[in-house]
């Protein structure tokens, strides 16, 4: 049941009317950004950085390296869409990058040992199915309360759904021969992010 919206005074800049109506709508704001703050660390200092070291090691394997760049790129784009609304909510991003990244709410995506392309497919794989579980439970927060929250969320979980996707396709292949397409083509340029970034879709 929604609450009446906290009346913000005239020229008032300590309190948000974009925060308020949300709280009166059921977000429990402070979870809401921790959640995000949890995510975003995963975005950036978990997947982002550690898909570069896993996009390296893929010796030998340029397709998968270019799809592994497609999912790298991507993870940045997720943390430039979504570290602005932490701000709007009124949160903040730890000031020290140790903190923040023990924050996050993937485990580290580092090198497996040995880094065999399977391992690092695996691993690859891993780290979307927990970044749809984490992306998943920001939209069931914000759904029908929080609709600016919401569609960004939608936006990224859009993305790592299709990241999956290709991990399962390409792991199937190397490791068991098997084959379980993804349904999608690679991008027209490495890290188009059609959702997180607004761009065409595949149709051209
Ligand atoms: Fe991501
Ligand atoms: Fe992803």
């Amino acid at each position: 049941m929604a609450t009446a919206v906290t009346p913000v005074p005239s020229g008032d800049v300590t309190q948000r009317v974009g925060v308020e109506v949300i709280r009166a709508r059921g977000v429990d704001v402070e979870k809401l950004i921790k959640m995000l703050i949890a995510n975003a660390a995963a975005e950036f200092a978990s997947t982002y950085y550690y898909y570069t070291i896993l996009r390296m090691h893929l010796a030998g394997y340029e397709d998968y390296k270019e799809i592994c760049e497609d999912a790298r790129l991507e993870d940045r784009a997720h943390w430039e869409l979504i570290v602005p609304r932490i701000y709007e909510l009124g949160g903040e991003l730890p000031n020290d990058l140790c903190e923040f990244h023990n924050q996050a709410g993937c485990v580290a995506a580092k090198l497996p040992s040995p880094p065999t392309v399977v391992n690092i497919l695996t691993l690859l794989l891993e780290s979307e199915r927990c970044a749809i579980r984490s992306w998943s439970a920001v939209c069931d927060v914000t759904f029908g309360k929080d609709p600016r929250t919401y569609d960004m969320a939608a936006r990224i979980l859009n993305e790592e759904i299709e990241h999956e996707a290709w991990f399962i396709e390409l792991l199937a292949h190397e490791r068991d021969g098997k084959s379980i397409p993804s349904g999608h083509f690679r991008r027209g340029e490495p890290g188009e992010a059609p959702y997180s970034k607004n761009a065409r879709f595949y149709n051209p």
